[in-house]
């Protein structure tokens, strides 16, 4: 029996394929059926003792419930240790009741798949307030890995030298600081005040440093686009040459791309978190530094 395998979630995207081959370990489909009535029936491949369950989870619910019925099956087959590679981590912003009577999603979810899985391991989670992914799952080892060495690999050699990276607000400084470290280019950060789900006001503390400058802004999840659209508005009114985004998560319908063009964008990648089409970044390689541990026989 091989002592590590990788099964994943239905995918439209060849993330996975690339993370197995890169770790060379067998890959096998989980199967997700629905039944006339909405309920779900998984099958899992044959399962390994340390089995990976990749399954990123943007559009979480269904995925969700899939996820702790793929790791009943996997445990009943023989698992001992179950590792959820998830490079998009969902519903962890929401990580306090803001208002009476809102559930703190992040703890329900942390707790849910602490009890599925022995490791969980993600990219650029959105934490906030919460400034450690240990204390989202206390109970188990967890990883927030960075997609900055994908990113400055993907980038390095393309930019012109005078480039300023830029994150929409102070929560952005880690990346942003990190991806202008490995390039050499300076980094500045804005100031965002959310006014609702799709509308953001962005400040500066000094416009003038944008003024003929190319500018490579960078987001940890572009959803609304909102962000992206104010932060490129701002910047082109402060003089930016060109303004050329990285969102590491595309949660982005595919056709708001135009919006944030309009917006003064000139080009949008992405990391392969999320399947999409700006998608020019493999995270296979960050993923399999972090989980070449679990291939040892
Ligand atoms: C929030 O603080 C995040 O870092 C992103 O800026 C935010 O989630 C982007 O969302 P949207 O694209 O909807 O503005």
């Amino acid at each position: 029996m091989t002592n590590t395998i990788l099964q994943c979630l239905p995918t439209a995207g060849e993330a996975p394929r690339r993370l197995a081959a890169r770790l060379a370990i067998p890959l096998s489909p989980i199967e997700l059926h629905r039944f006339p009535d909405e309920e779900l029936r998984v099958t899992v491949g044959p399962a390994a003792p340390t089995t990976i369950v990749y399954g990123s989870l943007h559009e979480p619910d269904h995925k969700l419930l899939a996820l702790l019925f793929a790791s009943e099956a996997l445990r009943r087959g023989g698992a001992k240790r179950l590792v959820l590679a998830a490079p998009y981590l969902c519903y962890m912003r929401q990580d306090a009741a803001f208002r009476e009577g809102e559930a703190i999603s992040q703890k329900v979810i942390g707790k849910l798949l602490a009890e599925a899985f022995e490791r969980v391991v993600t990219v650029n989670t959105h934490l906030h307030r919460t400034s450690n992914i240990a204390d989202v799952f206390p109970k188990i080892e967890a990883d927030n890995l960075s997609a900055m060495p994908a990113v400055a690999a993907t980038l390095r050699g393309t930019l012109d030298p005078y480039t300023i990276v830029t994150g929409p607000d102070a929560e952005s400084q880690p990346w942003v600081s990190d991806l202008a470290a490995r390039l050499q280019l300076d980094y500045a950060v804005l100031q965002k005040r959310r006014r609702g789900d799709r509308t953001v006001e962005i400040t500066f503390a000094d416009p003038s440093i944008f003024a003929n400058r190319s500018v490579l802004l960078v987001d940890d999840i572009v959803s609304s686009g909102g962000t992206l659209a104010a932060c490129a508005k701002a910047l082109s009114a402060a003089g930016a040459r060109t303004i050329d985004a990285i969102a590491i998560h595309a949660l982005f319908a595919p056709d708001l791309a135009a919006t944030l063009f309009k917006a003064g964008v000139r080009s949008v990648k992405s990391t392969d978190s999320v399947p999409h089409p700006t998608n020019a970044v493999a995270l296979d390689g960050v993923l399999a530094n972090a989980l070449r541990k679990e291939c040892r026989t």
